[in-house]
């Protein structure tokens, strides 16, 4: 995105982004949409309980996850703003299949309106994430947009409702990140070109689900909780959110790994988390990032999927950490069994 002032207002941003690359011109517009749909998010969110109850439930979605209003008010504001926007269809969460909004529109965009929902209820950070894909959808294969490779994706971002709003952004040219400046109602750049250190002294794994875990996942957690006695030799500190957005954020900003990997629970074989709306644009962000991500064996961004709502287990973070996790691994697909080889300990040295 070139060599932009800090304080620099998105919109001045983006029209610099198009001035330097002018096919950018369609996506820039429906990073102007998604940014005015978070803005308007976040003034609700920012209301908390003097908004209504906001994880109200409702309805459940495709995914089987119960809607609570806050999903649904986001997912609505999000693809009213996208309507306005040269975008032909969306792949959203909080719909069945891919709703179709502008045909012949070049655009089309995967997104979760609302990440980390069961944050809502107890006024933690919660966000939504977005992929901004060629149209390449026919009759004959309405999916069609969204089957490609993760590399497809002309755009990908995450807006972060925290203390601060924040929307991390790439376009292919670097991740950077934007705060929202409330007094203007608009979001200034405020991280030129975010860099994830190489090694990790940070892991977020929702360790409730140990004894679900598949055997490498199993063996690394292991030495990470022996530190620097262990065959990592350093010590770890553990962090888990609740969001995968608020985990993304402090990975970019201080190095670390994530992960939410297929266990043995009924629905879990391949996680929680959905490669289209979530894995694709977050490896995107972190790959453009220096950072790493893929399922356990495979780069996310070489995956295809095959519906909008397919899991895919995700590992993302710090490169010299993703790829100490892929040792683990070993190119094998746990799904496939156990492998005696890991036995009781780590194999590797980090
Ligand atoms: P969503 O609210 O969009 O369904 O996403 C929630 C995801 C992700 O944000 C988070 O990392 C993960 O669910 C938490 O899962 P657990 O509740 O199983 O820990
Ligand atoms: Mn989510
Ligand atoms: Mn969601």
């Amino acid at each position: 995105m070139g060599s932009l002032e800090i304080g620099s207002r998105l919109d001045a941003c983006l029209a610099a982004a198009v001035a330097a690359d002018p096919t950018l011109s369609d996506v820039a517009k429906v990073i102007a949409a998604c940014a005015t749909a978070a803005i308007e998010v976040s003034t609700v969110i920012g209301r908390g309980a003097l908004a209504g109850d906001l994880a109200a439930q409702g309805a459940q979605n495709s995914d089987g996850d119960v809607q609570k209003f806050l999903d649904v008010l986001a997912h609505e504001r999000f693809t009213e703003a996208l309507r306005g926007a040269p975008v032909s269809e969306v792949a959203s969460e909080e719909s069945e299949g891919v709703m179709l909004l502008n045909p012949g529109a070049p655009l089309a965009v995967a997104i979760d309106p609302l990440d980390g929902s069961s944050n809502i209820g107890v006024n933690m950070a919660v966000g939504s994430i977005f992929g901004i894909w060629p149209t390449a959808s026919t009759p004959e294969n309405p999916l069609g947009s969204f089957t490609g490779p993760g590399t497809l994706q002309r755009a990908a971002g995450f807006v972060t409702y925290g203390p601060a709003t924040s929307l991390v952004l790439t376009l292919g040219h670097g991740t950077q990140t934007y705060t929202l400046d409330r007094a203007e109602g608009a979001f200034r750049l405020t991280h030129p070109r975010m860099e994830v250190v190489a090694a990790a002294k940070e892991y977020a794994i929702n360790a409730s689900n140990a004894r679900h875990w598949d055997t490498p996942v199993k063996a690394y957690i292991e030495d990470c909780l022996r530190g620097a006695e262990g065959p990592l030799d350093k010590d770890f500190n553990m962090r888990w959110l609740g969001s995968l957005v608020s985990d993304a954020q402090r990975v970019l900003l201080r190095g670390g790994v994530f992960l939410y990997p297929g266990d043995n629970r009924k629905g879990y074989a391949q996680g929680r988390l959905r490669l289209l709306y979530e894995a694709a644009p977050i490896a995107f962000l972190m790959e453009q990032a220096g950072a790493g991500a893929i399922d356990g064996e495979r780069r996310i961004l070489d995956i295809c999927a095959s519906a909008i709502h397919e899991r895919v287990p995700l590992i993302f973070g710090s490169a010299d950490e993703v790829a100490c996790v892929a040792k683990y691994y070993g190119g094998r697909n746990p799904a496939a069994g156990r492998s005696p080889l890991f036995g009781q300990r780590g194999l590797m040295r980090g």
